[in-house]
């Protein structure tokens, strides 16, 4: 049987191109996110979904094909409503590559620095001419090494991100729910609770994935707690920091600056942090690099057609529906 696959946009050559080899596919060829109506439509008679982390793929949108698999273009699954995919008997598939792990440690490592040692507001002064020459007190920032870095959920990222932490002899506080021994081992870690890596942290860096208890995980308290001159990044999902109460921390200067690549509702931004200096904007691109938007892409379609052959896709994310009725 001839399988049908929807791809809801485009995603690098090499993986499409795996796709297209076994199975009959349509790609949304414009560069957009689709409306929900357009991915039921583009559903509809389809056995593989290949969707992105700016997809909500819910029940209508389940219901609207015979989905065998849903393999999501990103580590990120929270697009996805994964139980009432379970409760089909629908694979779900993401895509936590190597590169997926040290491609987004960099770039937390990259804002972080930036923010710190205020690159970009060096560059806006340079380019609007308002650079006189060298001075002793011009954009004084902070250093990053040998300070505390807190880093609140230490999965693959997290650790990655502890790994660049070490290597500028930093301290290294971390906070998940659970015992990360390795990396204790590897960097010298510390797990303490929320509170003291946020009583003591001078970098505040977040790495847990979307969830209901991760929702407004950093929220007002959460920021009165946080030292005034700490800096907190984001690369994770923006609803995991309450937007509105950090431009308020920030206004009353709670904490010292941000650095962003993800937002609560996303692609909307705070219109306050378009104002603020202290605070670095970017535009959800920490995965952003070649090989690993192309490493991603060749998961993603080995996740699809593994699944679609009824076989355990190497990522799978409800392992209780392992496989279905192959060959049907
Ligand atoms: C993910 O994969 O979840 C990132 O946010 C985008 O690559």
């Amino acid at each position: 049987m001839p399988w049908k696959v929807f791809v809801t946009r485009q995603i690098p050559e090499a993986g499409l191109r795996m796709v297209e080899a076994s199975a009959e596919v349509k790609v949304n060829q414009e560069d957009r996110v689709l409306s929900k109506g357009e991915i039921v439509d583009g559903v509809r008679g389809c056995h593989g979904l290949l969707c992105l982390l700016t997809d909500r793929v819910d029940e209508e949108v389940i219901d609207a094909g015979d989905l065998r698999i849903i393999s999501n273009y990103a580590v990120g699954y929270d697009n996805v409503d994964v139980e009432a995919a379970t409760r089909r008997g629908i694979m779900v598939t993401n895509t936590p590559v190597e590169g997926l792990t040290e491609t987004p440690a960099d770039f937390t490592f990259a804002l972080l620095l930036t923010l710190a040692r205020r690159v970009c507001e060096g560059d806006r002064m340079v380019r609007s001419g308002q650079f006189k020459g060298w001075a002793p007190l011009l954009l004084i920032g902070k250093d990053v090494y040998r300070k505390t870095m807190g880093i609140v959920g230490a999965g693959r990222i997290g650790a990655a991100v502890a790994r660049r932490a070490k290597g500028f002899g930093m301290r290294i506080l971390y906070y998940d729910v659970e015992r990360r021994t390795e990396i204790e081992a590897e960097t010298g870690a510390s797990l303490v609770p929320l509170d003291r890596l946020l009583k003591e942290s001078d970098f505040v860096t977040l790495h847990v994935p979307l969830t209901p208890e991760t929702k407004h995980m950093i929220g007002n308290r959460e920021m009165r707690t946080m030292k005034r001159t700490a800096l907190l990044v984001n690369t994770s999902r923006g609803p995991v920091v309450d937007e509105r109460s950090l431009v308020a921390a920030l206004e009353k200067g709670e904490i010292a600056g941000a650095a962003l690549d993800v937002y609560e509702r996303e692609p909307h931004v705070h219109p306050e942090l378009l104002t603020m200096n202290n605070v670095i904007l970017a535009p959800h691109m920490a995965s952003a690099s070649l090989d690993t938007r192309t490493e991603m892409a060749v998961a993603a379609a080995e996740n699809l057609l593994e699944g679609l052959r009824g076989g355990r896709p190497r990522f799978l994310v409800n392992p209780e529906v392992s496989s279905y009725r192959a060959g049907e």
